[in-house]
């Protein structure tokens, strides 16, 4: 049972690149292994201290992003539009839901793809399928799909000043409870919906003008003044995650990221993403889709988070739309006579996502919406906190999923579809998620 940086190596894994240059990856990894942490072991424990607040039903979980990050789709308005909707949607949870925020980025490193298939056939062609920028290039030539580990270097990179962003806009000034109105997007300002975040930011205004009054100067405040946002994606590049490894008062860090988590497809009890995340110090979250058998989910939680400590261990349900109350009932009771520290929230995308008739990969909202209000009411029902949600979204007015306040159709996907993996949430249809869920916190 002895864990090393290298221990992985010894156990199968799945959806890893091949690549065909054994020295050029080894390369790239030393070099990574040299460069500065995204993130620091410190902030990695206070992640921590906060999910050890949402276990104990104290606080809950706001956890969003791109479904994929890309160097194509990379600036400053992609990262600023990013903050703003989850700052916005953080503000409403906590103002109308009366309920402390943990707010975790899918952002600054979610650079690689879980694929169903190895290869990709079109017209008799078969190639490599595409990765995730980390890994390959989305154009179907031969070139683009080979995988050339230096695009390693290239997602740290971005990762680091996409990093370098988020810090300076949520330290203070931009994430200032007084800016509450800038957070709003152009395309939402004028409808019901904005009018209802309108309500929210002036009652804030008034609460800090009437604070004031009293002789309490906010600016005094800096819980009033930022808010941190964490960063999360998933640990699937073993290599690229070991090379960022760090040990810090003798225990291991993974300082790519303040949380990682396990896909679906890569959490068997006996591979090697188990095995590597069993031994860092940072929060780990599982996938956990609509077969899983709740004694398996049981050993992991045995395997990676041994001491039981509360906030350790987060598992992400995504189990679908249909069905989902009996699922996450039958779920959550088997899980609840175990006495396992764990924290729930629900991903209530991945489950859903269907073709449209023109052919796009998409999601409607109302699934989006009865696969959370099944995960509420099956937590009320078994007495465990709903501790969070997890969603792929953006600050974009993009036309990916379908339904929402403006009622996305079928026939508009093609009018503005950007992702390059799975359909996104639009910032109209985040702010109203943000506040449906706010109404079950409530509750
Ligand atoms: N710092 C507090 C928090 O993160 C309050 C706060 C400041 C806040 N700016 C925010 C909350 C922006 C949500 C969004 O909860
Ligand atoms: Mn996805």
């Amino acid at each position: 049972m002895n864990w090393t940086p290298n221990s992985w190596r010894d156990f199968p894994i799945l959806q890893q690149p091949t690549y065909n240059d054994a020295s050029a990856l080894s390369d790239v990894c030393e070099k990574l292994g040299e460069f500065p942490p995204l993130v620091f072991s410190d902030e990695v424990e206070c992640l921590k201290q906060n999910l050890a607040e949402v276990a104990a039903g104290k606080a809950f979980i706001l956890q969003g992003g791109d479904c994929a990050e890309s160097f194509q789709e990379f600036s400053e308005n992609h990262v600023q539009s990013m903050v703003k909707v989850m700052l916005q949607m953080a503000v409403t949870l906590t103002f109308a839901g009366r309920c402390p925020v943990v707010k975790i980025g899918r952002m600054a490193g979610q650079f690689a793809k879980p694929r169903s298939a190895d290869s990709e056939e079109i017209d008799g062609v078969s190639l490599p399928s595409f990765r995730g920028d980390s890994v390959n290039g989305i154009e179907f030539t031969a070139d683009a799909r080979e995988p050339d580990p230096d695009r390693m270097l290239q997602s740290y990179h971005q990762s680091a000043a996409t990093m370098n962003l988020v810090r300076a806009l949520t330290r203070g000034g931009f994430a200032s409870l007084k800016n509450v109105k800038e957070w709003n997007s152009a395309a939402v300002e004028d409808t019901a919906l904005g009018k209802k975040y309108g309500d929210i930011t002036s009652r804030i205004h008034d609460s800090l003008e009437f604070m004031e009054a009293c002789g309490i100067n906010v600016d005094d405040f800096s819980k009033l003044q930022g808010a941190t946002i964490y960063t999360s994606h998933e640990a699937l590049l073993l290599e690229y995650e070991q090379a960022l490894l760090s040990q810090d008062n003798g225990k291991w860090y993974d300082l790519s990221a303040h949380m990682l988590w396990i896909g679906e497809r890569t959490r068997q009890l006996d591979h090697a993403h188990v095995e590597f995340l069993r031994g860092v110090e940072n929060p780990i979250g599982v996938k956990v889709g609509p077969t899983a058998d709740p004694d398996e989910i049981a050993k992991l939680a045995e395997l990676l988070n041994p001491d039981n400590t509360p906030g350790k261990l987060i598992f992400i349900t995504r189990v679908g739309a249909d069905g989902a109350y009996e699922k996450l009932l039958n779920l959550f009771q088997k899980m609840a006579s175990k006495n396992q520290n764990v924290i729930w929230i629900c991903d209530p995308m991945h489950g859903n996502t269907v073709k449209a008739s023109s052919g796009y990969k998409t999601r409607k909202f109302d699934d989006v919406m009865s696969e959370v209000k099944a995960f509420f009411k099956a937590h009320k029902a078994v007495g465990t906190w709903p501790g969070g949600v997890h969603l792929e979204m953006t600050g974009k007015d993009v036309t990916e999923c379908t339904g929402g306040a403006f009622n996305v159709s079928d026939n508009q996907l093609g009018d503005c579809y950007e992702t390059q993996c799975d359909p996104r949430l639009n910032a109209t249809q985040s702010l109203e998620l943000a506040f449906l869920i706010a109404e079950e916190l409530k509750g």
